[in-house]
């Protein structure tokens, strides 16, 4: 699941998140799900409650999320309550190192609902996020 404004990656500040598009990042995740055997479906949006309703349907129909909540990170303690009553792995992750860049980016409302956070890397984080939630199924 990814949050506000993935959608422009590719040409939003490369410096910070590199030059892929989410399509891009997409399709490699795919791969790699597909390399384990895995059904994977992406989703982005940049609106709060789509993203506390595919949280909630996760629920039922996923064994574990994979999520970059951008920016409601920060600020949404509505889906830090949709994600606590999952009983799946979540895996926080964000491109940017958040603890290196201004001070409101280092807290998260939502790392502790999560088994773990990747962040800092580039779109690596995703291909580690994948491995890691099989690994705590
Ligand atoms: C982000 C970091 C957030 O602070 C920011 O608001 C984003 C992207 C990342 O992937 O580095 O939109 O989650």
């Amino acid at each position: 699941i990814h949050g506000p404004n993935l959608n422009m990656l590719g040409t939003r500040e490369p410096d910070i998140y590199g030059n892929q598009t989410l399509d891009e990042i997409d399709a490699a995740l795919k791969q790699q799900a597909e390399r384990l055997q895995l059904h994977l479906e992406t989703f982005q949006s940049n609106h709060e409650g789509d993203m506390v309703d595919k949280i909630q349907q996760a629920h039922v129909s996923f064994h574990g999320i994979i999520i970059n909540p951008a920016a409601y990170t920060h600020t949404s303690i509505a889906i830090r309550d949709a994600l606590s009553v999952l009983n799946i792995p979540v895996v926080e992750v964000h491109l940017s190192n958040v603890h290196k860049r201004e001070a409101f980016r280092r807290h998260s409302y939502l790392s502790d609902v999560a088994v773990g956070v990747i962040a800092g890397l580039g779109s690596i984080v995703y291909d580690l996020a994948l491995t890691a939630a099989l690994a705590k199924l």
